[in-house]
């Protein structure tokens, strides 16, 4: 049985775009929540192997330093002809300046000396891991993936991070080129696109309470 989360909640994150997704997503719960950057709290070093485990270190150093039960989310961009990277990886890549339009350079090199010119050999996805914990050691884990094409060169100045390079299957456009509700709105106004939305669906459904 998952345990419920009924209050206050702390963001295990310092990353703006995400904090901005994740507030949004939590409104319709009516959960009061501070984020580890506005209580001070240090960022643990992501030591994991897997987009699950970082997640879970963060939530746990969180929840065990802020005394409140604590949202973390670990994402990246998988490209399939880089076998796998940058994933787990994906915010390095962009190095201490937080240069996202390097790192999509960086791809876009890669893919190039790796002959990747058509959608099928440039084939990517997003994944966010999703973990909920709780000062007493208790955890929910939850993870979402929405498959796409790593086009080139990037479109559109909406979003965060990798979003121009990124187009979701079944759409023309790039999250780069869409707005917060088609990126990552819920069902009823949005359709849950974005693998941050579709994690959250499910954490929604085992631990929240519509308000
Ligand atoms: P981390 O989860 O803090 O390790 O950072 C993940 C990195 O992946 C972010 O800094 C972004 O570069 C990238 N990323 C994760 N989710 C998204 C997204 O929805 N759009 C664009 N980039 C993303």
């Amino acid at each position: 049985m998952s345990r419920r989360l009924t209050s206050l909640v702390v963001i295990a994150t310092h990353n703006p775009g995400k904090l901005k997704e994740m507030r949004e997503l939590l409104a319709p719960y009516g959960i009061a929540n501070q984020s580890a950057g506005e209580l001070g709290l240090p960022e643990p070093e992501e030591t994991g192997k897997t987009f699950a485990t970082n997640a879970r270190i963060k939530a746990v150093a969180t929840a065990s330093a802020s005394g409140t039960p604590a949202f973390a989310d670990d994402s990246g961009l998988v490209v399939d002809a880089l076998d796998g990277e940058p994933g787990i990886h994906s915010a390095r890549w962009a190095g201490p300046d937080k240069d996202f339009r390097a790192a999509m350079n960086r791809i876009q090199t890669l893919l190039i000396e790796r002959g990747a010119k058509t959608p099928e050999q440039r084939r990517a996805h997003f994944v966010a891991a999703l973990c909920l914990a709780w000062p007493d050691g208790h955890i929910e884990e939850f993870e979402g993936r929405v498959d796409g094409v790593a086009v080139w060169p990037p479109r559109g100045d909406k979003g965060f991070g990798y979003d121009p390079l990124f187009r979701p299957d079944g759409f023309d456009r790039t999250f780069g080129e869409m707005n917060a509700l088609e990126k990552h709105g819920l069902p009823p106004q949005g359709q849950g696109l974005s693998h941050r939305a579709r994690a959250f669906i499910k954490l929604a459904e085992a631990c929240l309470t519509r308000a």
